[in-house]
């Protein structure tokens, strides 16, 4: 398997700590992965972590000066794969409209390689119309999901909303890595 050029944003939920697996995964598979974290994100799971997973700082700063073009522009150039996972109802909602309103949504909107999300969240928010709404204006703009699941969920319910696993992601991205 060649190298390639990942994203891995990860927004704010509980599940953030799985994507700690899927970088560690895909780092030790040989990849260069890159993470953008929302400011949700950071409540849930520290820089810290993949930082040392990716053996560089994860970009939290639209105007990070590591990138002169912008992170949005430098990190979208010739990346294979964009993952967001978690993908929160405030992500999704976001990149369905082209809000553009963070840096993880600027950079949704400057990819050009293949996007998967894994979407996490409580079961009411889920079944919501807008969160399904917009779930299907992202599968019709070519965006491939990956779950969510049913199971355990931090709220202390079964139901679905779950984030898939990371065995299930990076299977799921796989076929976009070969
Ligand atoms: C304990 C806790 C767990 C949360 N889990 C989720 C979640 O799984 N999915 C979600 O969409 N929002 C969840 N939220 C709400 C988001 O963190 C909140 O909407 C935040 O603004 C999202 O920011 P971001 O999308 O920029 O990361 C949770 C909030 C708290 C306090």
């Amino acid at each position: 398997m060649s190298s390639r050029k990942i994203v891995v944003g990860v927004s704010g939920g509980i599940a953030a700590y799985k994507a700690a697996t899927v970088v560690s995964r895909w780092v030790q598979a040989g990849h260069d992965v890159s993470v953008v974290m929302t400011d949700g994100a950071t409540r849930f799971i520290g820089p810290s972590t993949f930082t040392a997973l990716c053996g560089k700082a994860p970009v939290l700063d639209p105007f990070d000066t590591r990138f002169p073009l912008g992170p949005h522009i430098e990190l979208a150039q010739e990346c294979d794969l964009l993952l967001i996972a978690p993908a929160t109802a405030r992500v999704l909602a976001s990149c369905s409209l082209g809000l553009g309103n963070d840096l993880l949504a600027t950079l949704y909107l400057n990819m050009q390689c293949p996007v998967v999300m894994a979407p996490a969240m409580s079961t009411p928010m889920w079944d919501k119309p807008a969160v399904q709404r917009n779930i299907q204006q992202l599968v019709d703009d070519g965006v491939h999901m990956v779950g969510p699941e049913t199971g355990w969920l931090s709220c202390r319910r079964q139901g679905i909303g779950r984030m898939s696993e990371p065995e299930t992601i990076l299977q799921s991205c796989s076929r976009w890595l070969e």
